[in-house]
């Protein structure tokens, strides 16, 4: 049996008044929450991270980061690296974002090399991976996602995999409004699942897998219901702390 995990990404947004009343909030209204039930991280701007997880101190929730370096020191002016999170305390790592591939123009190698640099800190990454409109329209979603998740296995192995989260985010579905169907993200889970399944079945029956795109209080629970989605990657609603909450009750 798979926890389910939701994990709060921040993006670009919050000040650090806004981000103390965010995380005040959510240990409010999370404190009922079974600490067995769900695992729950939120991932913050880099600058807010030491705030946030000085705020966490004592609360089961986590903190993640939302890119990273795939070196690990140097002369890499802006870059942060694994094992600067690693010793800030986060325990998550977002690699592979749809906005980074996009407007960063992140490669599915560059994403393999962060997946790994991430891991060798032991921390945790969370592999996003999501088609646009356009491969979806030509028939092309699951092929696309396969060779995405592909492409890391190929440089980290599937036992690395182990170790890791997969979000599946389609493109169109993310701050649009539009979510995917429960039908439509179960199909491309189901698919990532059966991918790790032919290297290790062990690997795909314990790997969690999160669905992203316009994930809301009120069309969560229908996606949980879905056999392979154990959880989700939230943009939008996680800034504001009831809402954030109530998709975590409903995982
Ligand atoms: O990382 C989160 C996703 O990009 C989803 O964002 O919930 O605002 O659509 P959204």
């Amino acid at each position: 049996m798979r926890r389910s995990l939701v994990v709060g990404n921040w993006k670009m947004h919050g000040s650090a008044a806004s981000i103390d009343t965010l995380v005040t909030g959510l240990q409010q209204q999370l404190a009922n929450l079974p600490a067995d039930q769900t695992d729950i991280a939120v991932c913050p701007p880099f600058v807010f991270i030491p705030q946030v997880i000085s705020q966490l101190e004592g609360s089961a929730i986590a903190c993640g980061a939302q890119n990273v370096s795939d070196q690990q020191e140097g002369a890499y002016t802006g870059e942060i690296s694994a094992t600067m999170l690693a010793e800030l305390g986060c325990q998550y790592v977002i690699v592979g974002h749809s906005e980074r591939r996009t407007l960063m123009a992140e490669s599915d190698a560059d994403i393999a090399a962060k997946f790994t640099a991430v891991q060798s800190q032991g921390l945790t990454p969370i592999l996003c991976v999501g088609e646009s409109l356009a491969q979806r329209e030509a028939g092309e979603t699951l092929s696309w996602i396969e060779q995405q998740i592909k492409a890391v296995i190929a440089v980290a192995g599937i036992e690395a995999m182990a170790a890791s989260v997969i979000a599946y985010e389609p493109i169109w579905a993310i701050g649009t409004g539009k979510t995917a169907s429960p039908e439509q993200a179960q199909e491309v889970h189901a698919h990532i699942r059966q991918v790790l399944a032919n290297e290790s079945q062990a690997v795909a029956g314990a790997l969690q897998l999160l669905y992203g795109g316009s994930v809301k209080a009120d069309n969560a629970a229908e996606l949980f219901g879905k056999q392979d989605i154990d959880g989700a990657l939230v943009g939008g609603a996680a800034l504001k702390a009831a809402d954030f909450a109530a998709i975590c009750m409903a995982a």
